[in-house]
This record gives structure tokens, C-alpha cells and sequence, in this order.
């Protein structure tokens, strides 16, 4: 499992490079099964989720080849459309292959996803889309079943929410339906189309991912054959921006797309955070003349404010002057960090989906545990803003979707080490 060790109260310094979108390839390598030909994905992240997809992409027969931060994908060699494994199960994104197998076998068996930390985590959105592009789809016992003995055909689909997985995984479903498929009320964000963009580059014909309406017009078969590297991970940028401000220090988040994080900049700078954005840069830093401020923020699809960046920025709130409020817009169950965040000094009331948040809180160090990923991360921005010693627990879950972690937090100034804690 490991922990982190942090001794707190050292303002960030400096630049920190950030990596692939993880959402994006946890996709992106799935739908690499359509291809005829070999693809290599540049800018992968080393984040064990990854590890997880390319485990079992291999156990399908594919042939992968992980070196530096580029992925070559063969999957000639498939000959099954049964993921099945045990492992499969430990990762949500593992319903991408359910999309991805149908598309290329018009058949597919995957084992389901359970529930996790946020809540519920329905995938009937997902389940209507495949039936409305005619296969017969069932999830019982643990598995999704999925079976088009004529082949997918393409139609017109509306979505009850706006749901990013189901976008994503109808979208490549549909690549090789026949016809056109139409798919309305879809998410937006911009790791939908990065996965848009990827197969469209092997051969698929979609338009209007991020939009409100997807096209996609089917294509016998995708040739692949392609090199495609991935978006910047704007919630890893958004965490190392949340960091820098909650450390009162001066962070040049760099490779990144800025305008993905325009809702964020837009909170930052209304709550008088130094923020300088550039062509792939942006700057934090605390201004002089002014302290931090309180403000109200409401999660929700892209182009609104990131459930990801939530757990974040509850702990910039804790610090900062006055009364906050965060409504989550997107998951039943996002506030299990909280108690923790109360222990090491913060003053937080969760009521249902709303958190109340009183500012202007000296946090001191302790044990924690991350209950998730994204709140795991929120953890270390506590230890780190905070007087002495803290040890964060279940790490995990950061290494799920943060590559090297401490160590960019190591490289801006932070005192970070990673203990295993097997032995204890
Ligand atoms: C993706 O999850 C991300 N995960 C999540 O990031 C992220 O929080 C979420 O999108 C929202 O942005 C991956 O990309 C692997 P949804 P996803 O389908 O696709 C409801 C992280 O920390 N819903 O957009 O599973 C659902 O209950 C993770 O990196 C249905 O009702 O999320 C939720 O309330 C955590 N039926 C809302 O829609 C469905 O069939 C949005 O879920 C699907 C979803």
C-alpha cells in the first residue's frame, strides 16, 4: 500500500511538467483493439490504472510495448472478445473494452466494475446506447454481455445524463456500426475528444465531440497504423495549481492546455489567487496586496468546474479568509476525505451534497487516510499546507492516477517521502 510522509508549511517553488490525460487513455488504449494495424500512443501516463488496461489488453492477445512514456499497441493477434479477468473488475475504466470488443467482434463479455468511494456508479446509459445500436446486452453476475450477431447499426441515441463513460464507449462502439449513429445530451470534456480525435486519426468518421451532438458515420473497419499523443491531464494541472496557492508559493504548471481549465483559473483569480496564463503555461503565485478569499462552487459536466478538482480546492477553502460553499453536481458521495480534513484542523459541515466551509483554519499535521484517488490528493495538499508532520495513508489510490507524484512535489520544494508501510 505505502504512505506518504510530509513535513508541511513549505511554499511550492518552481515548474512541474504534467503528463497524459489518465480518463483519456484509460480510453484511448481500449479502443486500439479496432485497429487493423499496430498505433503507438505517445505521452501515456505511468499511473497504475494503465498498467491494469495494458494487462489486460495482453491477456486478449494484443501485443504491447511500453517504453518511456509511449504505448505501441498490436492487436492483431485478438481472437477473443471475452475480458473476464479478475483484475478487470478493480478498474472502472475497464467498461471501455465492453465499447471497444463489441465494435471490433460484435460481441463482448467484461467483467463489470464494481462500486467505488464516489458512490453508485451506474452503467445503464452505457447499456442502453450498445442496445440501441442493436445488441443484446445484459449485466448480471458481475458481467456485461453484449452480443450483435448481424452487427451494430447505427442510430439515433439520447442520453438520460450526461455521462462521460457512456459518451466515450457508444462513440467507439459506433465506429464500425453500420450507418449513422447520432448521439445527443453528450458529455463534453476534452479527454471525449481526445478519444474522438485518436480514432477519427485510425479511420473512424465522427464529428462534433464537445458538443451537445456526436455524428458518427461507420466505417467498415479502422486501418490504425497511426502515432497519436494524448492531451495534458488538466486534473493533475488543476491539483498542482490547487497546491501551489494552498502552500502560499509560486508554480509554473507547464505542457498544459489552459483553456481546459478555465473554469478553475476563473475560481482562482475571483478568489484572488495570482494567476498568469500563457500559450501552454500557467503561473500561480500569492499576490502581496491581497489574502485569499472564500467563494461558492457547484461541480458539473465540462465546461463547469471538474468533480475531480473537488476534494482539491474543499482544502484551499479551509485556508483561505471567509465562508465557502461546495455543492457536488456529479457524484452521491464525494465528501468521505472530510473527516480527515476536520482532524487536521479544517472546518468543514457536510449536508447531503453541499459542504460548508469555514476559511481561515492553521491546519496541523496527522494520520489521514485517502479514501480515493482525487481525495487522496486533496490529503497531501492538507499535509503540505500544514505546521509538522502528517503520514497519508492508502497511497494507492494516488498512484492510480498521479505518475510520480512526489517527486514533482519533491522537485518545487516539498518535504515528501514514500514509506512502505507493509512492515507496520
Ligand atoms: C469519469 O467517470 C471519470 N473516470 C471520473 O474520474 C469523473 O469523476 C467522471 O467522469 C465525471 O467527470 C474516468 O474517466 C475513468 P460519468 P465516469 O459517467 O465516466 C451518472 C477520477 O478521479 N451515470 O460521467 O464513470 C453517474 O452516476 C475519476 O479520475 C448514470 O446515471 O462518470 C454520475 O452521477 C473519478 N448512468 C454521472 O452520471 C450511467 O450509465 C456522471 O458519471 C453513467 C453515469
Amino acid at each position: 500500500m505505502g504512505k506518504f510522509v510530509i513535513y508541511g508549511e513549505k511554499p511550492l517553488k518552481g515548474n512541474v511538467s504534467i503528463g497524459g490525460s489518465k480518463n483519456a487513455v484509460v480510453a484511448i488504449l481500449p479502443a486500439a483493439l479496432l485497429a487493423e494495424n499496430p498505433c503507438t500512443i505517445d505521452n501515456v501516463p505511468d499511473v497504475s490504472d494503465v498498467h491494469i488496461i495494458i494487462d489486460i489488453l495482453r491477456k486478449l492477445g494484443a501485443i504491447c510495448e511500453w517504453k518511456n512514456d509511449s504505448v505501441t499497441i498490436d492487436a492483431r493477434p485478438v481472437n477473443t472478445y471475452v475480458a473476464t479477468d479478475n483484475n478487470i473488475g478493480a478498474l472502472r475504466g475497464s467498461y471501455y473494452f465492453v465499447g471497444a470488443l463489441l465494435g471490433r467482434f460484435g460481441r463482448a463479455e467484461v467483467s463489470l466494475p464494481g462500486g467505488c468511494n464516489l458512490g453508485a456508479r451506474p452503467i445503464d446509459q452505457h447499456l442502453k446506447g450498445f442496445k440501441q445500436l442493436g445488441a443484446d446486452t445484459t449485466a448480471d453476475y458481475g458481467k456485461v454481455v453484449a452480443n450483435a450477431p448481424d452487427g451494430l447499426m447505427g442510430n439515433k441515441i439520447f442520453f438520460d445524463v450526461v455521462s462521460v463513460g457512456a459518451t466515450i464507449n457508444v462513440m467507439i462502439a459506433a465506429c464500425t456500426a453500420e450507418g449513422l449513429t447520432q448521439i445527443e445530451n453528450c458529455a463534453k470534456e476534452p479527454h471525449v475528444v481526445d478519444v474522438a480525435n485518436f480514432l477519427n486519426a485510425m479511420g473512424a468518421n465522427i464529428k462534433g465531440a464537445g458538443t451537445d451532438v456526436i455524428k458518427i458515420r461507420g466505417v467498415r473497419a479502422l486501418k490504425g497504423g497511426i502515432r497519436y499523443t494524448v492531451i495534458p491531464d488538466q486534473i493533475e494541472a488543476g491539483t498542482f495549481m490547487i497546491a501551489a496557492a494552498a502552500t502560499g508559493g509560486e508554480v509554473t504548471v507547464c505542457n498544459i492546455i489552459p483553456r481546459h481549465l478555465d473554469s478553475l483559473t476563473a475560481k482562482l483569480k475571483e478568489m484572488n489567487v495570482g494567476v498568469e496564463t500563457e500559450e501552454d503555461n500557467i503561473k500561480i503565485y500569492s499576490k502581496d496586496d491581497s489574502r485569499m478569499c472564500a467563494t461558492k462552487i457547484k461541480t458539473m459536466p465540462y465546461p463547469g468546474f471538474p468533480t475531480d478538482l473537488q476534494p482539491q480546492m474543499t482544502t484551499l477553502l479551509s485556508l483561505v479568509d471567509g465562508e465557502s460553499t461546495i455543492t457536488e453536481g456529479v457524484w452521491e458521495s464525494r465528501f468521505q476525505y472530510v473527516d480527515d480534513l476536520n482532524r487536521m484542523g479544517a472546518s468543514i459541515n457536510v449536508n447531503n451534497k453541499v459542504a460548508m466551509i469555514s476559511g481561515n483554519r492553521k491546519l496541523r499535521g496527522a494520520t489521514v487516510r485517502c479514501p480515493d484517488l482525487r481525495a487522496g490528493a486533496a490529503l497531501v495538499i492538507a499535509a503540505l499546507a500544514s505546521e509538522g508532520r502528517s503520514e497519508v495513508y492508502d497511497i494507492n489510490y494516488i498512484d492510480r492516477g498521479y505518475a510520480d507524484f512526489e517527486k514533482k512535489l519533491r522537485n518545487l520544494g516539498a518535504d515528501i517521502t514514500r514509506v512502505d508501510d507493509r512492515a507496520e
